[in-house]
C-alpha cells in the first residue's frame, strides 16, 4: 500500500486527502493519504521522517513550504526549476527524490476540459506571485499569440517575463493595461486578491463579454473576480476548483502511472463546498 501526505501550514482543511482517495478508488488502488502540519523549523525533519517509511512513495507540499522543499529534493523538473517551487515529491526506485510542480498542468488540463483554447489566443494573466510563476511554462508551451502578465507591482511582472524571454510574453504593471485597446480572449486571475475579497483593477478596454474569465481561487460562492465579470456581462466564467483537481490528478499520475478521470471528482467536490 502506498503512503502519501500533504505538508502545509495551515493544512487541516486541505481537500487533497479526499481527492486522492477518490482517484485511488477509480484506479482500484489502496492508498493512505493524510495531512501533515509542520512549522518552518520542523518541516524538513518531519519530511525526512515521513520518507523513512518504505511505504511512503510521495507527498504534496503546499504553502508555505513549496520553496523550502525545492532545495531539499535531489532533482528538480524543468517546471519546478523555473517556478523555484515544488508541490509534488516523487520517491524514485533508487531512493532519490524528484521535485515537480503540477499546477501548470492542472491549469492547462482544466482549460482543455472547459474547451478554452490557449494556442493563438490573447491571454492576460493577473498577478506575478508564486501562483503565476507556477503556470507560466505550461501556458507558453501551448503557444498563445500573446501572454501578458500584469501585476500591481510592475517590477515583479517584468522580472517574471525576463525568465522566459520570447516575443509573445510581456510583463507590465496593472496601470499600463490602460494603454491596451484590444480585448483579451482569456483573463486569468492568479492574484491573492480574491482571498481578501479584493479585485485587481482592470480597464474596460481589455474586456470583452465574449472573453473567458478564470479565477484560480474558488469557494462556495462566486469569487469577487467572477462576480465582477458577470456584472460586466461576461458569460464564460470559471473558478479554480478544476485546477485544484487537475494538479492533484497530475501528482497521482506521477506517483502511480494512473491518469484519473477528474470530472466526477470535480462534481463531488463542488457539491460538498
Ligand atoms: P501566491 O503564491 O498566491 O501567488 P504571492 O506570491 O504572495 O502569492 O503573490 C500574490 C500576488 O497577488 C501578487 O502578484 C500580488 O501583487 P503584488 O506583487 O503587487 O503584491 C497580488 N495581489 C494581492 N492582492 C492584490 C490586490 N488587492 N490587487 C492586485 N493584486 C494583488
Amino acid at each position: 500500500m502506498g503512503r502519501y501526505t500533504v505538508f502545509g501550514n495551515p493544512i487541516a482543511h486541505s481537500k487533497s486527502p479526499s481527492i486522492h482517495h477518490l482517484f485511488a478508488e477509480q484506479a482500484g488502488l489502496t492508498i493512505e493519504y493524510d495531512c501533515t502540519f509542520a512549522t518552518k523549523e520542523n518541516f524538513i525533519p518531519t519530511l525526512t521522517d515521513f520518507f523513512l517509511d518504505e511505504n511512503a512513495k510521495g507527498c504534496n507540499v503546499t504553502s508555505p513550504f513549496k520553496e523550502q522543499v525545492a532545495k531539499w529534493v535531489n532533482v528538480l523538473s524543468a517546471n519546478a526549476k523555473l517556478a523555484g517551487a515544488v508541490n509534488t515529491v516523487i520517491k524514485k526506485e533508487d531512493g532519490t527524490f524528484l521535485g515537480d510542480t503540477t499546477d501548470g498542468q492542472g491549469l492547462v488540463q482544466d482549460l482543455h476540459r472547459l474547451n478554452i483554447q490557449v494556442k493563438d489566443s490573447r491571454i492576460l494573466l493577473l498577478g506575478a506571485g508564486g501562483a503565476a510563476r507556477g503556470v507560466l511554462q505550461s501556458m507558453l508551451a501551448l503557444d498563445p499569440s500573446l501572454l501578458i502578465v500584469a501585476n500591481r507591482t510592475e517590477e515583479k511582472a517584468q522580472n517574471l517575463a525576463s525568465l522566459l524571454p520570447q516575443d509573445n510574453f510581456i510583463g507590465i504593471g496593472l496601470k499600463q493595461l490602460n494603454t491596451i485597446q484590444r480585448p483579451f480572449d482569456l483573463i486569468i486571475n492568479s492574484t491573492s486578491a480574491s482571498l481578501a475579497g479584493e479585485l485587481p483593477c482592470i480597464p474596460d478596454s481589455v474586456i470583452s463579454s465574449c472573453a473567458n474569465f478564470y479565477d484560480m481561487s474558488y469557494g462556495d460562492k462566486p469569487t469577487v473576480f467572477i462576480q465582477y465579470a458577470k456584472k460586466l456581462g461576461v458569460f464564460n466564467t470559471f473558478d479554480g476548483l478544476g485546477m485544484l483537481v487537475g494538479q492533484a490528478a497530475e501528482s497521482f499520475y506521477l506517483w502511480t502511472g494512473y491518469r484519473p478521470d477528474v470530472a466526477p471528482v470535480i462534481r463531488k467536490l463542488r457539491s460538498s463546498l
